[in-house]
């Protein structure tokens, strides 16, 4: 790891308003100086709560997902200029829970990550392979496939609101965490991918962030390969105490 790292909170469906401002509340006041940027995806309905919540802090707030349009017939969708309104500070989009058990496809999350860009939101673009995918040797061939599309007519500049998240689906939720060698691994080859699409600039300066049964045990050795600039955190970020041990290693 070069970079500042990134540590970042995807509470999925999980806590309630107040159990994310009582959640906050504890974090902020437990920062000071440590070297990671913090980042937390609480559910929509504690977005904006959130955001009032950490004024001030070095926490950033930001949402699991959005609609490409920017209002419409979309029943139950929540738009970019939602998301605007209230000032978030980031959208995870093509996690590998909205591809599997939404069904969103590729030019979907395609479409949704140029309208984040579109308007300056900061992305957390998700890919990564099945188990199947990587017991067949495809891991290589699906990141960069992946990123192809999802990519598509992001501009050079655009990528400076990019961040990946390698999140190996076999590895999410399972306790299975990928090694530090096998994510150095699938690292490198995105950052070889981003060379293609663009450059090695680019390649270099965009941040690749590790998910997939992240823990404070660890976290360390996940952030001592040199491209791993960070962690996407499900299960460990929704407690206090193992997401700011988390922090403090990192
Ligand atoms: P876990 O850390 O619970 O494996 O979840 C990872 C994830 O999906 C983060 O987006």
């Amino acid at each position: 790891m070069q970079k500042n790292p990134i540590i970042a909170g995807n509470w999925k469906m999980y806590k309630t308003i107040n159990e994310t401002l009582d959640f906050l509340k504890i974090l902020s006041t437990s920062l000071n100086n440590q070297r990671a940027d913090v980042y937390i995806a609480p559910s929509f309905t504690s977005l904006h709560a959130a955001k009032k919540a950490v004024k001030g802090s070095k926490i950033k707030i930001g949402a699991q997902n959005m609609h490409y349009e920017s209002e419409g017939a979309f029943t139950g969708e929540i738009s970019f200029k939602m998301l605007k309104e209230i000032d978030v500070d980031f959208v995870i989009l093509g996690h590998s829970e909205r591809r599997v058990v939404f069904k969103e496809d590729d030019c979907l999350i395609n479409k949704k990550v140029l309208t984040a860009l579109n308007s300056n939101l900061k992305t957390i673009l998700c890919i990564g392979e099945s188990e199947k995918q990587r017991e067949d040797k495809m891991t290589n061939e699906v990141l960069e496939e992946m990123l192809t599309k999802n990519l598509l007519n992001v501009s050079k500049h655009q990528m400076e609101n990019i961040i990946i998240a390698y999140e190996p689906i076999w590895a999410i939720g399972t306790g299975k965490t990928a090694t530090s060698e096998i994510a150095e691994c699938a690292h490198l080859h995105i950052r070889k991918v981003l060379t293609k699409l663009y450059n090695k600039d680019v390649a270099n300066n965009t941040y690749i962030l590790y998910g997939g049964s992240v823990k404070p045990n660890n976290i360390e050795k996940l952030l001592q390969e040199h491209n791993i600039d960070g962690a996407l955190i499900g299960g460990a970020s929704l407690k206090v105490d193992s997401f700011l041990e988390i922090i403090n290693k990192s």
